[in-house]
């Protein structure tokens, strides 16, 4: 298995497409650290589900816009498995406004996480990344962060800045041979798209070329590929998993 023995933290990872990323790197071998800030019962159960499939996982409750709790989430991953070898930035919230609609407040909320729990993860978890015999750090950003999309002036600026925070970090870490990448994905089928109107849901499907949602699998099958060592030549990219909407 390619990730036998790699230690992965995966924030947001209790449901939606940091579960998948789970799962599946859980699957692959690797020691998984389950991040979740409300969704208990879906954490504990993602751990049984990684365990049930033979691999080994833990739940680390932690809101990622707080320090304390991340640095909290660090010494849960070292006393169960060590230091961390892979960290997935995945954890995200919307907050939609037509901007001359939107609060200072909904800003700063979709800041704080979207950015402020990258800074923050990424910061605790940087020494372990670079230690790591190829240290990975993968940000989950959107293709809303290259297009814009009505209604998420927030969104679309915080996921845009994950792009060049990427791309800083892995001129940082290039000397110590550790990669950081940023996966772009469309729409797909989670709480975060699922809750809009059917009608909106038929508007947004109808412009993506391969005609359907992406499955979590779709996203965690790159973020796979990423965080193994067949992307060892692989920095400061932004990989596009969207069916297509920019052609
Ligand atoms: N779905 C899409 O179409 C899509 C497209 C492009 C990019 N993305 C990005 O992919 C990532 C995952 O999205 P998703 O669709 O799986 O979203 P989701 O179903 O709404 O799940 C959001 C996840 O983020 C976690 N989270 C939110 N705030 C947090 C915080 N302060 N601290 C720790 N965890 C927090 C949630 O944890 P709890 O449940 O424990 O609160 C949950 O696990 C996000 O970054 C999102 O922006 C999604």
């Amino acid at each position: 298995m390619s990730m036998d023995g790699r230690t992965c933290v995966i924030t947001g990872s209790a449901r939606g497409i940091g579960r998948g990323i789970a799962e599946y790197l859980g699957d692959e071998g690797a020691n998984v650290v389950i991040n979740y800030r409300s969704s208990e019962e879906a954490a504990h159960e993602a751990v049984d589900a990684i365990e049930s499939a033979g691999g080994s996982a833990v739940a680390a409750q932690a809101d990622v816009s707080n320090r304390a709790d991340v640095e909290h989430m660090r010494e849960v991953c070292h006393e169960a498995f060590g230091q961390c070898d892979v960290l997935v930035n995945n954890a995200g919230i919307t907050a939609d406004k037509q901007f001359t609609e939107m609060s200072r407040e909904e800003w700063d909320r979709v800041m704080d996480v979207n950015l402020g729990g990258m800074f923050n993860c990424t910061q605790v978890f940087y020494d372990d990344i670079w230690n790591a015999h190829e240290g990975r750090l993968i940000n989950i950003s959107s293709v809303v962060g290259k297009q814009g999309n009505f209604g998420q002036a927030n969104y679309a600026a915080a996921k845009s800045g994950m792009f060049g925070f990427t791309r800083t970090i892995a001129l940082e870490f290039a000397k110590g041979g550790s990669t950081a990448n940023c996966v772009a994905p469309g729409f797909t089928a989670t709480d975060m798209v699922t809750s809009v109107p059917d009608h909106v849901l038929d508007r947004i499907i109808a412009e993506i070329p391969l005609e359907r949602l992406a499955e979590v699998e779709d996203i965690a099958a790159v973020v796979r590929f990423l965080a193994s060592e067949d992307s060892s030549y692989v920095t400061g990219e932004v990989i596009d998993v969207n069916g297509g909407m920019d052609l």
